[in-house]
């Protein structure tokens, strides 16, 4: 234990920030983090992908100038926050590393074992996972105290919450110092203290996402109607079907599946229904369809 860990409510110093999966999540991350005035270095194992994320952040970013609520001045420093590496060991003096890659957990525990080897021994390792339990990803490294999840919500700029997950053996610090960084980022956290699939958000969302679909396989209202039925019925600003498309229905049923085997309870059985559209590449909007028509939209 070192002398920070024995004291309570203290946080670790962090001023720059690796981005490791620069996908949809990791983009809106890395906007957030560079835009909240941290430095962020970018990694992706696909070539250009963290580029490309860039363009997408700056065109983001013009956006709400041309909207009145960003000024010039503070783009150009955002966007100079910003820079993409092209190996991971150049990650290894950040303060912390948030990991946004692929919802697998053998990949992730690959990656956190690396970055254990790679990176300095008080760079916090966090994951954005949804799903993957944060104990077994610390398993993997010689650091668990220093493992924790923070699970932003999708599209990330715009969504005010980050779910904070402790493993069982992350440590207060850890824990304070990304509580401080989320509410310093303008989002507002919430904690799951306990380590148990889905965390809060997903295991209340994906089988309601899951039901829908049910709903629609059994043949008691169209997409349309079961869409319309929730939102104007529950104020909610997607019906869970587009919700589910706007997700990724491959991400909607890893999920359920993950609920179905650790939690061995069969109401979390996939819907037969999710499982067909995602076996025929149906996999929401990424792909143009899902329980919607997007390339005709
Ligand atoms: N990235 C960044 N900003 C985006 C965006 C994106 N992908 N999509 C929309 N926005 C911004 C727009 O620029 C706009 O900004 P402005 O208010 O400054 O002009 C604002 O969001 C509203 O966008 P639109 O007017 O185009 O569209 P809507 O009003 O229909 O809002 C929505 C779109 C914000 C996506 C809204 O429909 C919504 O809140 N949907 C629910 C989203 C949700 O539930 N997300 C959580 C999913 S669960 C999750 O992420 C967990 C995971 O583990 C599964």
């Amino acid at each position: 234990m070192t002398a920070l860990d024995a004291q309570s409510k203290r946080t670790y110093p962090i001023k720059q920030v690796g981005v490791i999966g620069f996908g949809q999540m990791g983009r809106g991350i890395a906007q957030v983090l560079a835009t909240g005035g941290y430095e962020v270095l970018g990694f992706d194992e696909i070539p250009n992908a963290v580029n490309s994320g860039v363009k997408d952040i700056e065109q983001r970013l013009s956006k709400a100038i041309e909207k009145g609520t960003l000024d010039n001045a503070t783009k150009d420093v955002a966007i100079k926050r910003l820079r993409a590496v092209s190996r991971k060991d150049e990650l290894a003096s950040v303060d912390l590393i948030i990991e946004a890659v692929v919802e697998d957990q053998s990949v992730k525990q690959t990656l956190f074992r690396e970055l254990d080897s790679l990176c300095k021994p008080e760079t916090i390792l966090a994951t954005n996972t949804s799903s993957v339990s944060i104990t077994k990803i610390a398993a993997a490294t010689k650091r668990p105290e220093k493992i924790i999840g923070m699970h932003f919500m999708n599209p990330v700029p715009v969504m005010k919450l980050v779910e904070i997950i402790c493993g069982l053996q992350t440590s207060d610090p850890t824990y304070e110092t990304i509580h401080d960084l989320t509410v310093k980022l303008g989002k507002t956290p919430v904690t799951a203290k306990r380590d148990f699939p889905g965390f809060i958000v997903n295991r209340i969302l994906i089988p309601m996402l899951n039901e829908a679909v049910f709903v629609l396989m059994e043949g008691i209202a169209t997409a349309e109607d079961i869409d319309n039925a929730m939102k104007l019925g529950t104020n909610q600003p997607m019906g869970p079907l587009a919700l589910a498309d706007f997700v990724g229905l491959d991400t909607c049923l890893a999920i359920a599946r993950i609920f179905h085997e650790e939690l061995g309870d069969d109401k979390y059985r996939p819907c037969p229904l999710l499982v067909k559209y995602v076996e025929a590449g149906w996999l929401g909007k990424k792909t143009g369809r899902g329980f919607y028509n997007y390339s005709e939209r």
